[in-house]
């Protein structure tokens, strides 16, 4: 009796130790797959969103009132001399966004009224938007820049 008890409890402590071992392997699998599942359509998402704000940038979008913004800060937003803009790219996308922010909110004025007119159109999103790509926007990366 007790030798099959024994038995058994082993037995099973063999078939626990296995299940959860395949249960890892299972979670590790589909790990695996959700990685491939998801990376691909991140990584479209993400050049979407690289095109979207660069479109916004060099463009703006007229119907809405937004100018663009290379006809101040430059076509690859370095700032112009002629106008006095500062540079954009390579920026911090947390410092840009409270400055324009801050120019929305009337908090900074030394823009001659230029950036308020220019930002307040703006959704938050685009926004961040605009901010994001610009942080990572390096105008010698063609891949990006093109
Ligand atoms: C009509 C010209 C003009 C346009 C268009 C314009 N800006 Fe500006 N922007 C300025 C000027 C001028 C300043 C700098 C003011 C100062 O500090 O002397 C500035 C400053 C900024 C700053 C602050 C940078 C820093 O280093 O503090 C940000 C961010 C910015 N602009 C973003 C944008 C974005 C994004 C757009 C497009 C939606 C845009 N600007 C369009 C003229 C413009």
């Amino acid at each position: 009796m007790l030798a099959n008890y024994y038995a058994s409890q082993t037995a099973m402590r063999g078939m626990v130790s296995k299940d959860v071992r395949q249960l890892v392997l299972t979670v590790a699998g589909a790990e695996k797959q959700l990685e491939g599942a998801f990376s691909p359509s991140q990584t479209k998402e993400a050049s979407q969103n690289q095109q979207q704000a660069k479109l916004l940038f060099t463009k703006g979008n007229p119907e809405r009132g937004i100018p663009a913004c290379s006809t101040c800060h430059g076509p690859d937003g370095t700032g112009l001399e002629s106008m006095k803009t500062p540079r954009l790219s390579g920026q911090r996308a947390d410092y840009l966004k409270a400055q324009i922010l801050a120019f929305r909110a009337g908090r900074r004025t030394n823009d001659m009224g230029q950036m308020s007119a220019s930002v307040k159109n703006l959704r938050y999103s685009e926004i961040k938007l605009l901010t994001r790509f610009l942080e990572t926007w390096d105008p010698q990366d063609k891949e990006v820049a093109n």
